[in-house]
This record gives C-alpha cells, structure tokens and sequence, in this order.
C-alpha cells in the first residue's frame, strides 16, 4: 500500500482527482468506480475543477459503491441524489453511462444481479474509497464472512449512527442498503482509500497495519497490488512516525 499524507483533505482531494486524470486520460472508456460520504466530496470537488479546466469527461462511466434501500433516487439523502448533486450534474458525464444500483426495486436479488452485470461489463480502471468507522468499504460491513458479489446488507448500528447526521430522524435513517461485494473492489485495477480526521485514525492504522480480518473489511485491500491510501495528518495519527514521515517526503 502507499501511504499519501496531506495537511488537509483539500490537497488530498486534488491528488486524488489527479490520479484519476491520469486514468482517464489513458483509457477510451475509462470506468471509475466511485463513493459517497462526507470524505470524497474533496475529491469531486477537484475532478469538477479539472473538468472546468478541459478534462473532458463524456468517455467516463461510473459504477457506484452501493445506496440506501426504500429512498427514492430524488431524496435528499440518496446515493443518486448525493452523486448528482456533487459529480453528475457538474460536468459532461453522460447519464447513461452512470450506475448507480436501485434501492427501490421491488425484486432486490434480481437487482443485485443486475448490477453485478454491470461490473462485469464495466471493469473498473480505478476505485475511489472512503472508510466506515468501523472499517466498511462500501457497505460491506464488519462480519464474520465478506460477501463477494452485490448483495442486501443489513447496516451495523455503528453504521446507522454515523449515518444520521444527514437525517432530521433518527428514525428516517436507512436499515438497509444495497453495497457492490468485495470481489468488484478487489478487481479494480487501482484503488484509492481516502480517509480524512481523528475520528478515523484508529480504523485507518487498524486497516493499514492490522491482519486481515472480515471485522475489518478495508484491511481486505492489503491483498491488493495497486491501492494508494490517501490521508490527512489526523487520520493518518496513529500511523508510525516511518510511515508518515516517508509518506510526507513524498508530496
Ligand atoms: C457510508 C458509505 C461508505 C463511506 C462511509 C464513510 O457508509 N456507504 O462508502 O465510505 O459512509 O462516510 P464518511 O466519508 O462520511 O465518513
């Protein structure tokens, strides 16, 4: 894993944004795999201002993490929404060539099916991550298996804890969600883990440093080749001097 450290999520979401230019520029359909949650918003952010600056992004299809079960696409707090409001609907991305699963559908095994066809005839050039604070990716949640394929996730209480910031209710925040399984992740040719602030400092070492356990769903991304894990001091806290400090060399 390589270990970028930033004196802020800003920088890091321009590095990021960078990194997926550099894919997008070297592919004729490139396929970003791409996530919600307060962490990644730097990075769009960044992508929209590359793409205001000529990044032309009408070649690119994004296929989604996962969204919340029973939120129609036009709720404020959807996945859809979220991705339209930050992404989507800022640059020349085609909305066909967008996927998000459907957290409506009636039949949910069929649209899990479905997506993961999806996956399968986008392969994805890069992933984009951020991190639970209990070390889901997606919405694959601590367990004693990791799920390979898309599937209907229970959330943790953890998981809908975290989530109730966006929510007037703690009653209106989701129970379930529908999460793209670790075998999509996995497969991606790159991945990038953002993860930004105290609060994630523990997960982040327990991901980068601890064994890999399902309890820890993002330590899974050990067993990958390609994943640069981008931080900010904070998050990246409770890494060891080393680490950091080769890391804090490097940009
Ligand atoms: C949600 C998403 C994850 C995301 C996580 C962290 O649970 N399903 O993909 O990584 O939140 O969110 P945040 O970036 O807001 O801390």
């Amino acid at each position: 894993m390589k270990i970028r450290i930033f004196a802020n999520p800003h920088d890091a979401g321009i590095y990021a944004a960078a990194l997926a230019e550099v894919v997008v520029a070297a592919k004729s359909r490139p396929v970003l795999g791409l996530a919600t949650g307060a962490t990644p918003t730097v990075f769009y952010d960044a992508l929209v201002n590359l793409h205001r600056c000529g990044l032309d992004m009408s070649p690119v299809v994004t296929v989604n993490l996962d969204e919340y079960i029973g939120l129609p696409t036009d709720h404020g707090q959807s996945y859809h929404a979220f991705m339209q409001a930050h992404l989507f609907s800022r640059t020349n991305l085609a909305p066909e060539n967008t996927h998000v699963p459907n957290g409506m559908a009636a039949d949910l095994a069929a649209e899990c099916a479905r997506y993961d066809d999806v996956i399968r005839r986008n392969p994805i050039d890069l992933q984009v991550l951020g991190i639970g604070v209990n070390g889901h990716i997606g919405f694959n949640e601590p367990d004693d298996l990791l799920l390979s394929r898309t599937h209907v996730v229970q959330l943790r209480q953890e998981t809908v804890a975290a989530n109730a910031r966006f929510f007037p209710r703690m009653e209106d925040v989701p129970r379930r969600a529908i999460t793209m399984g670790v075998q999509a992740i996995l497969q991606a040719e790159r991945i990038i883990l953002m993860a930004f602030g105290e609060e994630k400092a523990e997960i982040v070492a327990r991901a980068v440093l601890g064994d890999v356990r399902t309890d820890v769903p993002a330590s899974i991304l050990q067993l990958h080749r390609d994943v640069t894990v981008v931080l900010d001091l904070q998050s990246a806290r409770l890494l060891p001097e080393g680490k950091a400090g080769s890391a804090r060399e490097g940009y």
